[in-house]
């Protein structure tokens, strides 16, 4: 498989200003060392709980953020003309030029703030198409029309304002815009979280086909495991800044190995009739992103937890083909999971 974008070592830290002087006293570590390949046509779920830095990365990673650290490259279609290209390290002017900011969009979680309310749905669409060509006004008009069906609404929505349609309409609203400048790779930041749950499978399954019918690839971030188990190919699970777990979604709901992986699964709402539950209950907050714990950054909460752990940062590791994982008893995790929990455990 082609990749379309490689993450090395990526960082994002945002300064924090103190004294008066507002001097840069410290930084939130929200993204701190990711290495990731994302690969043409797939769907990669990017899941952890809120504040470990998903949305962070997913700005990152199509140059909405400039990187800290570390590299972002995109590899163009076929090899590309431009080959490939450090995405954090080439001028914004240039990337316009080369029309590679069109082919990377977001769509973010709440189309009531990424809809600007005094805009028409017409001019919200053509906004980003007249940034990346002029066309006559008819033709314009013809492309808009073209992207509203595509996301199931018709020409008589061209006029009217975002606060006349429904949170599932709105968001429709959002994935025209940015499929409008025929991208390649989407990042769905919770694309559904805002929306009723009546709605939330209507935008998936439109989202799935959009996938289909326009070959794009997905970084689909959301905090809810059943939504990733229902889009996407891959999973990756992170932590305080950090993936702690990548594998075909298959495996991660069946064979998962790090600690906080089996406590994510625990918290899944509804029984899994695939696989028995499991037991791990994730204990105390999130620790602080501007102060991570040395070592492996999950001990405090981690049940398995030894001295290796306190002091020796766990790399990310080879399990099985296509399956990593970033913790130093990975080969026991699930032999300790059966014994600490018992037999209800798979
Ligand atoms: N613009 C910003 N300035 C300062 N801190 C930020 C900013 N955006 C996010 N953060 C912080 O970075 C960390 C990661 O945030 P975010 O990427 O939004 O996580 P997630 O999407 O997983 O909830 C959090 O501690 C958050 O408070
Ligand atoms: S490295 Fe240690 S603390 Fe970290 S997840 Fe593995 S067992 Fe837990
Ligand atoms: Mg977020």
């Amino acid at each position: 498989m082609d990749k379309i974008l490689e993450l090395q070592n990526l960082h994002k830290y945002y300064p924090i200003l103190g004294g008066v002087l507002r001097r840069e006293v410290n930084a939130v570590k929200a993204v701190d060392g990711v290495d990731l390949d994302i690969y043409r046509g797939e769907c990669l779920g990017l899941v952890g709980e809120s504040g470990c830095g998903k949305t962070t990365a997913g700005k990152t990673m199509i140059r909405l953020h400039d990187p800290t650290n570390g590299h972002v490259y995109y590899y163009g279609k076929n090899g590309g003309p431009e080959g490939r290209l450090d995405l954090g390290f080439t001028k914004r002017s240039a990337l316009k030029k080369l029309g590679i900011r069109g082919r990377l969009q977001m769509v973010f979680q709440d189309p009531t703030t990424s809809l600007d309310p005094r805009m028409l749905v017409k001019h919200i669409i053509a906004e980003p198409i007249k940034e990346q060509v002029s066309l006559p006004g008819r033709d314009l008009e013809d492309r808009i029309v073209r992207l509203l069906k595509l996301v199931g609404l018709t020409r008589d929505h061209l006029l009217r304002y975002p606060h006349e349609f429904s949170g599932g309409q709105r968001q429709r609203i959002a994935v025209a815009r940015a499929i409008a400048t025929d991208p390649e790779f989407v990042v769905l930041d919770e694309p559904t979280s805002a929306l009723d749950v009546s709605v939330q499978s209507q935008i998936l399954n439109l989202l799935r086909s959009l996938q289909e019918t326009l070959s794009l690839t997905y970084l689909f971030v959301t905090h809810h495991l059943l939504v990733v188990k229902y889009i996407s190919d891959r999973t990756a699970v992170m932590y305080l800044g950090k993936i702690v777990e990548i594998a075909p979604t298959e495996e991660i709901f069946s064979r998962s190995v790090h600690p906080y992986t089996h406590a994510l699964l625990s918290g899944i709402p509804i029984p899994d009739v695939e696989h028995k539950p499991r037991r791990i209950v994730l204990s105390g907050d999130v620790p602080s992103p501007v102060s991570p714990p040395q070592g492996c950054r999950f001990h405090p909460r981690c049940p398995f937890e030894i001295e290796r752990c306190r002091n020796e940062e766990p790399p990310l590791e080879e399990v099985s083909i296509e399956h990593k994982a970033a913790c130093h008893r990975k080969s026991e995790v699930e032999k300790l999971v059966r014994k600490k929990f018992g037999n209800q455990v798979q």
